[in-house]
């Protein structure tokens, strides 16, 4: 497993100190922090890259912990000049989340290929067959020197170049052949002491995408692939490569000036503060800089294979991806809620004549309602989305509706057939079993919708078309805003689909009316913060917490108790009320804290009834009601009070309490509420 993060940095022709371009390294995988990481290194030159074939080398820092003590340190021993100048300069930058051997510097990356570091690469993913690989290259005499998985791809590197047919090798060719070997999902940037200036960056299952900043005109904003065609050799095998195309119609390059900065990092966010202009590489593409062009090639065409790279305007700005005045990135998240929503709904939803139209979707709306089931698949909060909606989506769509966890959907090779519509939802559009299940579904014939908030991301890429969630960069590990866009994705999803039932009209223009309101009552929920942090100080020592509801507000119990374990670590659990007298009713004592979400809906009687049980067992229900229940109040041990939205609405609004809760929880109990243990932002291991 990997979660790490990647952040390269290549100037050409733009003079820089060693100091900014550690600054702009250290910055970058700060902007990366957010992924979850226990290690972090670096990779510069020594001395200026031009120099390196007369005996210059690659200077490694690498350290346990976090960044800024890594910048610190660095710093502090003064071990290189910072004034120095490079004109031509490719530095590389690695947070690594410890899986192949404990956090430790030997561990951390870049890795290296020998004690000159020849070659350094940073890898985000795994490779699978890295035992066969260090056998095969311990067996040729290359020392190992750390645990990890990636070790093998800097030394099979140097392998390939100790052992090159010709002089003139390039440095991709190089980097070509070393993935030809590699199984496993990875991201890599190299650099090379023999390649100065240069740097070779390719991905298979792993982001990984390329911004580009120049002052002047850039010679193209689509990079034509370039396929690469092997002569076979006399032997029939096919090491003696000759590349036939001429490469230089194909590559991107300042027309004027030469001068051009590309920043490599596996998310947009690293590279946000220095330019919009990015390229997403696809599954085995391998991009190469050399004298400032960038150029991309593959070994074969595949299917369904665009003939060029488009360069992206990427939409983020750089204030969504900070903290502002939030003291974390979760808690900015909860609080930006009432706009996320509106973004998500904005040009979608039209309010006055209750017209539904998801831009994505549109041309493919006969396709999916010939369909005979919807699938939801996603993971953990994803996944609470599409439990949350279940329910309103059968009432509207009138289709029989599975919601599935990924990775237990595939352990269970679950039957998915041609007339399957399966959604996959994901924030970031790159969880592993999310996007296996994808690959899954298609395998067999089923369309596919991805709901994602990532564009150019995996599962966007590769469903048949999709919903974007639109919440605008999620940071904090704890998934809060696009929990509720998902939500409200899969409404607007409902809604256009059931536009010509004639007997749903009136519950579509309730629910749209309902979403026209939504973001002043998601303030007003928001308003009861204070409240909410009160409640917090009282709880925050014990060491459980339970959270009980049913109907719509199954999901808020899973969700908020998934949010609570993740951030604070006590215990949590989500329990359907239905199922209190089969079990969890045991539990029940006056010392249990118990959250009961009660509202008025068509389970607001049985869920009363669950509330007398707890109470009759001498529990004290800290119950979610909508406002003025006097009914709840008088079982209440302290009641949280919302407003009242639509039933298949209401609960958006009654699971922001619960995120609020798991925040202050989190802060009361003295943990960094972004930076939860163990955890990172985006899972791309299975
Ligand atoms: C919980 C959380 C995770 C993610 C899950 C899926 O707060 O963030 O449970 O929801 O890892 O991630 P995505 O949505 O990116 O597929």
């Amino acid at each position: 497993m990997n979660f790490a993060g990647i952040f390269a940095y290549l100037n050409y022709k733009v003079p820089r100190t060693r100091k900014t371009i550690f600054e702009i390294l250290v910055k970058g995988l700060q902007r990366l922090e957010h992924r979850g990481y226990d290690s972090a290194g670096i990779a510069v030159d020594e001395d200026n890259g031009k120099e390196h074939k007369n005996g210059g080398c690659i200077c490694l820092f690498r350290n346990k912990g976090k960044v800024k003590a890594l910048a610190d340190e660095l710093y502090k021993q003064k071990l290189l000049d910072f004034d120095k100048e490079f004109e031509i300069h490719f530095g590389i930058a690695h947070t690594r989340w410890a899986t192949h051997g404990v956090p430790n510097e030997v561990n951390s990356h870049p890795q290296r290929s020998d004690k000159n570091s020849e070659f350094v690469v940073v890898h985000n993913g795994i490779i699978t067959n890295y035992k066969d690989l260090r056998k095969f290259l311990e067996s040729k005499e290359y020392e190992f020197e750390s645990e990890t998985d990636t070790e093998v791809i800097p030394k099979l590197t140097k392998y390939v170049y100790d052992n090159r047919e010709s002089e003139d090798v390039r440095f991709s060719t190089l980097v070509e052949r070393v993935v030809q070997q590699l199984e496993g999902a990875f991201a890599l940037v190299f650099k090379s002491l023999h390649f100065p200036g240069e740097a070779v960056a390719t991905r298979r299952g792993s982001p990984l995408l390329i911004g580009v900043h120049s002052k002047c005109k850039l010679s193209t904003d689509q990079i034509p692939i370039l396929y690469r065609t092997y002569k076979n050799n006399k032997n029939g095998g096919t090491s003696k490569a000759h590349q036939i195309e001429t490469e230089s119609l194909q590559r991107l390059h300042p027309t004027e000036e030469k001068s051009v900065e590309f920043y490599f990092a596996s998310d947009a966010s690293a590279i946000i503060e220095h330019t919009n202009r990015a390229l997403f590489l696809e599954d085995d593409d391998i991009a190469a800089v050399a004298n400032g062009c960038l150029s991309i090639h593959r070994i074969e065409r595949s299917v369904g294979d665009l003939a060029s790279r488009a360069i992206h305007t990427l939409q983020m700005e750089l204030h969504q991806i900070m903290k502002g005045n939030f003291s974390a990135f979760m808690q900015k998240e909860i609080f930006e809620q009432p706009e996320s929503v509106v973004n998500t709904l904005r040009g979608r939803v039209n309010f006055e004549t209750s017209a539904v139209m998801l831009g994505g979707l549109k041309d493919h709306l006969k396709e999916i309602k010939r369909c005979r089931r919807l699938l939801l698949i996603g993971c953990g909060t994803s996944y609470h989305a599409a439990v949350a909606t279940r329910q309103v989506l059968e009432e509207l769509t009138e289709l029989p509706v599975m919601v599935e966890l990924a990775s237990d959907f595939l352990d269970r090779s679950t039957p998915v057939f041609r007339d399957d519509v399966c959604f996959l939802i994901s924030q970031s559009g790159e969880t592993a079993d999310t996007f296996m299940a994808l690959r899954y579904c298609k395998g067999r014939g089923a369309f596919t919708i991805g709901i994602t908030n990532t564009v150019g991301s995996s599962i966007s890429r590769e469903t048949d078309c999709g919903i974007h969630i639109n919440a605008g960069p999620e940071i904090g590990v704890a998934s809060t805003k696009a929990y509720t866009s998902q939500f409200v994705s899969l409404i607007m999803f409902g809604l256009m689909m059931s536009q010509d039932r004639i007997s749903l009209q009136q519950r579509r223009k309730e629910i749209i009316a309902g979403l026209q309101t939504l973001p002043n009552l998601i303030k007003e929920v928001l308003s009861l913060d204070e409240k909410i942090q009160l409640l917090a100080r009282e709880l925050f020592q014990h060491k459980s917490l339970l959270i009980m509801g049913r109907g719509y507000h199954y999901a808020t119990c899973l969700e908020g108790a998934l949010k609570i374990k993740e951030i604070t670590y006590m215990h949590s659990e989500g329990i359907l009320a239905g199922e209190l007298k089969h079990g969890p009713l045991a539990l029940i004592d006056k010392r249990m804290p118990v959250i009961m979400v009660v509202m008025r809906d068509p389970c607001y009687t049985k869920c009363q009834n669950a509330v007398q049980q707890v109470a009759a067992r001498q529990g004290r229900p800290i119950i979610l009601c909508t406002k003025n229940d006097e009914e709840s109040r008088k079982f209440a041990y302290k009641t949280i009070e919302i407003p009242h939205s639509v039933d298949c609405l209401q609960s958006i609004l009654s699971v922001i309490p619960l995120q609020l809760l798991s925040f202050h929880l989190a802060v009361l109990r003295g943990y960094d509420v972004d930076f939860p243990r163990n955890l990172a932002k985006s899972v791309t291991v299975e």
